[in-house]
């Protein structure tokens, strides 16, 4: 069988599906595989570097003549509706946002698995690429912000004066949460966090981190993840935070809730109360944004409400693909190991009795597999029953 290494489209975009060694990986599965030319480029992978893994590198790819196509960001209709039917597509998938996509691929007949829904479940770990950039983004979002703080992280005890260590707090501690502590912490910093998930105080304490605990009831949904506050729990979860905002140098936040908009967790008001030079980075920025305000992908300056200095709000946008080397090198390795999970001499032969396999996958001969992606494409067709049929087990929580 043929697998075909797309050379991502989307403008900015610079992570690849498939990295040399995981070319060989593939090659190991008896998989052909052919790499579009320069895919790698921005990875540090050059068309030699392919070629000595295995692959052949093309011009652009014949997408009708695959068997299996690897891409990071989801495809458009087109590239969907460009395979042939049966093929089998790995990558990021975006279902709630891109349905026509969805539709593309379901009236194609395509067979594709769609990252995002990979089971948090052990076993499915090392194909789990929401972890895998999550991680990349947690870090980066750190660096971003000591880069515009005007101060360090450290505490310096030095002959001219001691500099005490900044307060970072970190709102939502989950993968990308987590990693912005254990970042922060190694950089010196004072670090605390919140998040409302009950098992969070002990993997915030575990990565250095101090857990504010709020009077606030947790809210856990299914699958370990939070669950949308109601909108007076959110503003008492505001207020509560206020004093911890005001008193932080760098707010980082991280808080999302799946399937919905990222909860509210900041207000300007709150931004203005901050010290003159502090610096809050939003990671939510793309999915509506933690803090009032902030606009994916620009820096804003927000006058503090003493008219004493300003503080910089960071909105972040396409975190990982800031950091493609490693954060490609992460993904690939997740698109591979689940290739591996299918493919037996060189076959690609999804087992829908594995729950990995039957969880990951968006559409197959036809139907969208995922129920809340069918029901939302049924909703937008206003159609009375879900587009395709919807396999029984396959509700994701994302
Ligand atoms: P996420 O990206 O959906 O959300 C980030 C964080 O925001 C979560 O910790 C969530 O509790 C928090 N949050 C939501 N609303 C909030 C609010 N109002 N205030 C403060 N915090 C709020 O979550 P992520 O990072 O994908 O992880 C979710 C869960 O999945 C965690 O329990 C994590 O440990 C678990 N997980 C399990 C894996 C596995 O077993 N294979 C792999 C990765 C994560």
């Amino acid at each position: 069988m043929k697998a075909g290494i797309a050379r991502e489209a989307l403008d900015g975009e610079r992570r690849v599906a498939a990295t040399p060694e995981t070319v060989k990986q593939l090659v190991g599965l008896g998989l052909a595989v052919e790499v579009e030319s320069g895919a790698g480029l921005a990875s540090g992978h050059s068309d030699d570097d392919y070629r000595s893994a295995g692959a052949s590198v093309v011009g652009s790819l014949d997408l009708g003549s695959l068997d299996v196509y690897c891409h990071v960001r989801p495809m458009d209709p087109t590239t969907a509706g460009a395979l042939r039917r049966g093929a089998v597509t790995v990558g990021l998938g975006s279902p709630s946002s891109e349905l026509p996509t969805v539709r593309a691929l379901a009236v194609g007949g395509i067979t594709s698995f769609a990252l995002e829904l990979v089971p948090r479940i052990s076993r499915a770990q090392s194909m789990d690429a929401l972890t895998s950039q999550a991680l990349v983004a947690g870090y980066r979002c750190v660096l971003e912000a000591a880069m515009r703080l005007p101060r360090f992280f450290p505490l310096y005890m030095t002959a001219a004066g001691t500099i005490p260590p900044a307060r970072v707090l970190v709102l939502g501690a989950g993968v990308a949460g987590l990693q912005a502590i254990g970042t922060a912490k190694r950089l010196g910093a004072r670090v605390s966090a919140n998040d409302i998930r009950p098992a969070s105080a002990d993997e915030v304490a575990s990565m250095g981190g101090t857990f504010i605990k709020l009077d606030l009831e947790t809210a856990e949904a299914s699958g370990g993840y939070a669950r949308e506050l109601s909108a007076d729990r959110g503003a008492l979860q505001r207020a509560l935070l206020t004093p911890h905002v005001a008193q932080a140098d760098v707010l980082i936040t991280t808080a999302a809730v799946p399937g919905r908009r990222a909860p509210l967790l900041v207000s300007r008001e709150m931004v203005q109360g901050m010290k003159p030079g502090a610096v809050v980075v939003d990671l939510a920025a793309e999915s509506g944004g933690n803090v009032e305000g902030s606009i994916p992908g620009q820096d804003i300056s927000i006058p503090t409400g003493d008219d004493q200095g300003t503080v910089t709000l960071v909105g972040m946008k396409d975190v990982a693909s800031a950091m493609p080397a490693d954060a490609s090198r992460l993904y690939a390795k997740n698109v591979a190991n689940l290739l591996a999970l299918m493919t037996r001499d060189g076959v690609v032969s999804p087992d829908f009795e594995d729950d990995v396999v039957a969880g990951t996958c968006l559409t197959h001969e036809g139907a969208v597999r995922h129920a809340p992606t069918a029901e939302a494409l049924a909703a937008l067709a206003g159609e009375t029953a879900p587009f395709g049929s919807i396999q029984p087990g396959t509700e994701g929580v994302r």
